[in-house]
């Protein structure tokens, strides 16, 4: 792993190698190599030995090169799952994997992780961010970012800083106190930066505090680069960078994706009229060729990583990453883990699992077991039965494998230059990422045709996805040959993340095929500086009354010995580009679990949501197990937990609560302006202050077995637990300490009745006692002085609350700073 520029004799000599090869490159060249050539890479320079950086998202996966399910990737559960286990080793050997998986794909660069904070639940990306808590975001990024480059793959730490919400994502102006950037927003960059040494950041598209972040000096030349040390490369995010002389001297080093943008030619001539210092570039290039010779494409310099790590079994992660995951919120009667009997399990998302947040983090796994796949394949035969009971997706979905595509390319002739089969009804395709044969200067439509065999009768609707003009024909008869036009306020990515519109309504018979197509013709979105294809075609079964439905279910429920509902978001709830209006399950999956709970005492709901809902119905049933988006091997996990081969493993990186109760809610700029007056209050801190109890707390998790709080010693730098399982079976238990100040309130400004300090997990066999040794950071004791612009250690005493959750706490001590 690399350290900082000159602490090591290989870093010594890297560096060399980047001064050399910078000395030999003129002003062209240094200007295009800081511009995306296209939608993932920067140029190749050969005079200097430099191959082409590959960069792709991230987090969960890596996508690679092709937004396409012909390009299969091992989908993990998302980051906040991974948060939930509490585990950074764990977050680590998920970074093993994805460096793996980039290598796989020719990736030097993963854009991820993302480690904005859970501001409020509203926030659409919420699912792809790890935690409200700071230092719990530090911690899992920073053994996320340490396990990604032991594979010699880069990150780039996510989105500096405070794009903590989705709506005007592109122009917000986030007014963010000094102190809470310090304390919460930025911390967890510092952390990272700290602990992981990141070579990349990427700059957000937002503003704080009247700057955008691809041009703000302060934070990122002077406490970035200045006070942290950070040594690697700022990536805009894509499309950010939006001003020459501003972004390069606000230091950004590449400006993404091409092969528009406001560096290449644009900062070439800028140098040239005088306007940009040359010295300014350089250090920009130098950003870039360090980690070029980190990744290993520069010649002549050794990779950061030589030995690469031993090979990972990726579909076994996933599924070891979503049990420790998921978080156990309630367990009455000991409901869980199941006794022998019959399964109802019920619920669309049962059979059609929710795998992962949509948007940017989109990854395409070549399987997905779905929790009715799971659980068929771990109980006894028999004894499972399923109904759907309520259908979430009230919208239309991109068409997947029960329709087979295939995209015909044709030029303006009508003649056909091109043709590839399609695994979904997504096409998306980016810079020179075309099918065999096809060029942009000649592609003039584009066509997905087809055949469909519907599982059900009655009325199906089609949609389509994108802007531009379209004809779709379904069975021969054409519904649809117009322009679909993007609303005036549509995000410029509305193509990719947007909603489909309904456009026909065909009447379809259970198991008689017909034939479906849908033509584009090809014109490039307005608002992205790069050569994109993006449309798809979206379908939706027949409707079937939801009450049936859901008496269906309860006749399950009724006839089994417990019934396990699974309830789900869905890609129009939480996703990237918009937030959330509301934390209800959609649909009638609230009717559904009360029906179902009111049938059977012993019902299980399993929650399939990235993000908090409310759940009105959790003191009804028996249990409760979030599942967060599990990644491609869910159904297996949930039959793990669920039978008890492996306790649920997760603790909440977030607290879950209603709306209504929810102390930040204000996520919509007015007059493009978002101020965070909640200043360092969001999450429990805020709970806390407002005296609200949320439904479950921050912190909390139960697993199959119990835990006795024996004995804690402490002092400033180090607290020792020791803890006795005290029930029946092996369990690991996550030891979390909060510190409470005596005296909360400081001249230097109000703080938080108490927070996380650090954490541990220990394991013990039954009747065991261990002993947990929590590490606490002097940042811990410290507050961010506004008036002298510094870290100042807060004197006094303080109360070591050690627990289960912020709200269940055992064993105390006092200490004095
Ligand atoms: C997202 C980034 C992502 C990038 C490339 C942006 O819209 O905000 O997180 O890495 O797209 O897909």
């Amino acid at each position: 792993m690399a350290g900082t520029p000159g602490h090591r004799f290989e870093d010594r000599v890297r560096e060399a190698v980047v001064e050399a090869a910078l000395g030999t490159l003129d002003l062209d060249a240094k200007a295009r190599l800081l511009s995306g050539q296209d939608t993932w890479t920067l140029p190749a320079l050969p005079e200097i030995g430099l191959r082409s950086l590959v960069m792709s998202d991230g987090p969960i996966g890596v996508r690679g090169v092709h937004w396409s399910a012909d390009d299969p990737s091992i989908a993990l559960p998302s980051p906040t799952a991974l948060a939930a286990a509490w585990d950074p080793e764990l977050a680590r050997r998920a970074g093993v994997l994805l460096a793996q998986e980039a290598r796989r794909k020719g990736v030097h660069v993963l854009l991820a992780p993302t480690v904005n904070l859970h501001r409020s639940p509203l926030g659409g990306r919420h699912f792809e961010a790890y935690s409200e808590d700071p230092h719990l975001t530090g911690v899992i990024g920073s053994g996320y970012v340490n396990g990604v480059q032991s594979g010699g793959v880069g990150t780039t730490v996510k989105h500096f800083v405070a794009n903590d919400a989705e709506t005007d994502r592109f122009t917000v102006n986030n007014l963010v106190s000094p102190r809470a950037l310090r304390e919460l927003y930025l911390a967890p960059f510092e952390h990272i930066v700290e602990n992981a040494h990141p070579w990349g950041v990427m700059t957000a598209y937002n503003s704080v505090n009247g700057t955008t972040m691809t041009e703000h000096r302060y934070l990122v030349n002077e406490v970035l680069r200045g006070e942290w040390g950070f040594d690697g490369c700022n990536v805009s995010d894509w499309t950010a960078a939006r001003h020459t002389k501003n972004a390069v001297e606000g230091g950004l080093d590449a400006a993404m994706p091409g092969p528009d943008t406001v560096f290449g030619a644009p900062l070439a001539q800028a140098v040239r009229d005088g306007e940009i210092d040359e010295s300014v570039v350089d250090d920009a290039v130098r950003n870039v060729l360090r980690l070029a010779a980190r990744v290993g494409i520069l010649d002549g310099a050794e990779p950061a990583v030589t030995d690469l790590p031993a090979p990972v079994d990726g579909p076994a992660l996933a599924r070891e990453i979503a049990r420790r995951s998921f978080v156990l919120v309630r367990n009455e009667r000991a409901a869980l883990p199941l006794k022998p009997g019959t399964v109802a399990l019920l619920g669309a998302a049962a059979r059609d699992a929710r795998v992962l947040g949509g948007g940017s983090a989109t990854v395409f796994p070549d399987h997905v077991v779905s929790p009715l796949d799971g659980l068929t394949a771990a109980l006894p035969d028999g004894t499972l039965s399923y109904a759907v009971g309520a259908d979430p997706a009230t919208e239309l979905a991109v068409t997947g494998k029960e329709f087979a595509l295939r995209a015909v390319c044709r030029d303006a002739a009508g003649e056909t230059i091109g043709t590839t089969p399609l695994a979904s009804g997504q096409i998306q395709w980016m810079g020179s990422d075309l099918p065999a044969g096809v060029t942009h200067e000649a592609l003039h439509t584009v066509e997905l045709t087809g055949s469909f065999t519907p599982r059900g009768s009655g009325p199906h609707t089609f949609g389509i996805k994108g802007a531009g003009a379209f004809t779709l024909t379904v069975d021969g008869i054409t519904h649809f040959d117009d322009v679909q036009r993007p609303a005036d306020d549509a995000d410029p990515f509305e193509a990719f993340f947007g909603a489909p519109v309904p456009r026909a309504h065909p009447e379809l018979v259970a198991g008689r095929p017909v034939d479906v197509s849908l033509t584009f013709v090809v014109a490039l979105p307005a608002g992205i500086p790069m050569q994109v294809i993006a449309f798809a075609l979206a379908h939706q079964e027949p409707q079937r009354d939801a009450d049936e439905l859901i008496a269906e279910a309860v006749e399950a429920a009724r006839a089994a010995d417990t019934a396990v509902v699974v309830v789900a978001t869905t890609e129009r709830v939480e996703s990237e580009g918009f937030d959330r209006t509301d934390l209800a399950l959609p649909g009638r999956q609230d009717d559904l679990v009360r029906a179902v709970a009111a049938a059977n005492p012993n019902t299980v709901v399993v929650v399939n949501s990235g993000s908090p809902v409310e759940l009105p119905w959790r003191e009804e049933v028996a249990a409760v197990l979030l599942s967060w988006f599990p990644g491609q091997e869910a159904g297996d996990a949930l039959a793990d937990v669920l039978t008890g081969a492996h306790e649920p493993g997760g603790r909440l990186p977030t607290t879950w609560g209603s709306l209504a109760d929810a102390p930040v809610t204000r996520v919509t700029p007015e007059n493009g302006e978002l101020p965070y007056t909640e200043g360092v209050f969001i999450g429990y801190r805020a709970w806390e202050r407002h005296g609200r109890t949320p439904s479950y707390p921050f912190g909390h998790g139960l697993g199959y077995t119990e835990w006795t709080y024996e004995a804690v010693d402490a002092d400033t730098t180090t607290v020792r637990v020791r803890v006795r399982n005290s029930g029946a079976r092996a369990g690991r238990e996550v030891v979390q300490v909060y510190l409470a100040p005596a005296e909360p309130d400081t001249p230097a400004g109000d703080r938080p009745a108490r927070w996380l300090a650090g954490f541990a997990a220990v394991e013990a066999a039954p009747g065991e006692t261990v002993e947990a040794v929590v590490e606490l950071p002097h940042r811990a004791f410290e507050i961010w002085d506004e008036t002298d612009n510094r870290w100042a250690c807060v004197k006094g005493s303080y109360e070591i609350q050690v627990g289960r959750s912020i709200a269940d706490r055992r064993i105390t001590a006092t200490i004095s700073v």
